[in-house]
């Protein structure tokens, strides 16, 4: 019993999850397509950072050492999960964010790079989630010195008066807090000019990105905030969210890298930062793209919109009636999880699934058996799905939810 992932067999053990619908995903490598948005704006972020070293080919395959070992996540932290992450087998999994390379890329002696790469999480069905997405990481070394620390109070001043000549409002928060402490073996002061350089850094990346773009009214500011964040390998940490037609959005994570990261990339008197930021999402916002499955599409409707170097607003070629079927059971004792359910119906329909709900949960009084209902919303997005194919998804999922979870239908 195999697994066969980019050319190579892998046993399969009781933790392998991965499906077939997402091993057809890993050889797209939609961020190296010049004219898909998101090569497009893998490349305008990295005409951003032009001293920066960039990488965009890495395996998506990796241990659970470098995915969340290396980074000091827990032992129990719920990203190491099944439920959360597609696993191979019990030794490899599919990244889970592109941080999984930060001791790898560090310890190859770069100091200041970008990484765009796909990654992958079990997740709920809806218009923005999707199991495989794009994220780029960042970072940046600075040597822990005089001269390193005169390079970045020089970089400081030089992004300030920058920014201050541009037409960007922005919510900030102190560098540091109790709550959002400074590692133990930083002198703060140092510490708090990394941090400084690091929203000084991505802001002038948002701008790039943003500025006049965020709003219907060109003349109107873009809305930037940052707020305090927890990841467990940066500290102080924070997220980025833009205001976008009426709502916060999240868009970025970053951080001051923990130092027993660099410890174990062998980087000696070091100090930095780095960030990873959300490509689909960034790029929803810029081009107006409705729904995150249109990344995929095949469909020259979609594929010929963009050009390389430009952001354009998508047109919206006709939406498909949807064809919503409901299944409703009684979940086994060993426990169904919504990412079993979702991960099952998109390895069933692939992308003719656009939304998944639970709609209905109940737990019977007498038995303690507990009911779930979920609404499954069938629709293509580049043709009409007959109600009859819908059927013919519905019915397989329901027969491998019997055969898969044992799962008693109602
Ligand atoms: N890897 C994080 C995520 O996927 C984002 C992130 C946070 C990246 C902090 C970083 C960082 O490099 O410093 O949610």
């Amino acid at each position: 019993m195999h697994v066969s992932v980019l050319g190579r067999e892998y046993p399969r053990d009781s933790q392998t999850n991965i499906t077939s619908a997402i091993i057809h995903k890993l050889d797209r490598r939609l961020h190296l397509q010049p004219s898909h948005p998101l090569g497009i704006l893998r490349n305008l972020i990295e005409s951003h950072y032009p001293t920066f070293s960039a990488f965009s080919d890495m395996s998506p395959v990796v241990t659970p050492a470098r995915n969340f070992d290396d980074l000091s996540f827990p032992l129990d932290h719920p990203g190491r999960s099944v439920t959360d992450s597609y696993y191979i087998n019990k030794d490899y999994l599919l990244r889970t964010h592109t941080s999984a390379h930060e001791v790898e890329t560090f310890s190859k002696g770069h100091r200041e790079w970008l990484l765009t790469a796909d990654v992958y999480r079990r997740d709920e069905i809806d218009a923005s989630h999707y199991p495989a997405f794009h994220q780029v990481e960042g970072a940046r070394l600075f040597h822990d010195n005089p001269n390193g620390i005169k390079e970045i109070e020089e970089d400081n001043a030089r992004l300030s008066a920058h920014l201050a000549s541009s037409n960007i409002i922005i919510e900030d928060i102190p560098h540091i807090s109790a709550s959002n402490p400074v590692q133990p073996s930083h002198d703060p002061v140092k510490a708090e000019l990394v941090a400084r350089n690091l929203k000084l850094s991505l802001n002038s990346l948002i701008l790039h990105l943003f500025g006049g773009r965020a709003s219907a009214n060109e003349e109107e500011p873009l809305k930037v905030r940052w707020i305090e964040a927890y990841f467990p390998f940066t500290s102080p940490s924070y997220e980025v969210e833009v205001f976008f037609h009426g709502k916060w959005l999240e868009i970025l994570g970053c951080g001051v890298v923990l130092q027993s990261t660099l410890d174990r990339a062998n980087v000696p008197n070091s100090i930095g930062w780095a960030f990873g930021l959300g490509l689909e999402r960034i790029a929803m916002i810029l081009y107006s793209i409705p729904d995150i499955r249109l990344f995929w599409s095949k469909d020259s409707r979609f594929l010929e919109q963009f050009i390389p170097g430009t952001i354009s607003t998508f047109k919206p070629f006709s939406k498909h009636p949807p064809c919503y079927k409901d299944v409703s059971f009684w979940v086994p004792s060993t426990g169904l999880h919504e990412n079993d359910f979702c991960d099952l119906v998109r390895d069933t329909a692939g992308d003719s699934v656009e939304d998944v709900k639970l709609i209905d949960s109940f737990t019977h009084p007498k038995t303690n058996r507990t009911s779930h209902c979920y609404r499954v919303n069938y629709r293509s997005m580049d043709r009409s799905l007959t109600n009859d194919e819908a059927n013919a998804f519905h019915e397989r999922v329901i027969s491998r939810l019997k055969e898969d979870f044992g799962v008693e239908i109602r």
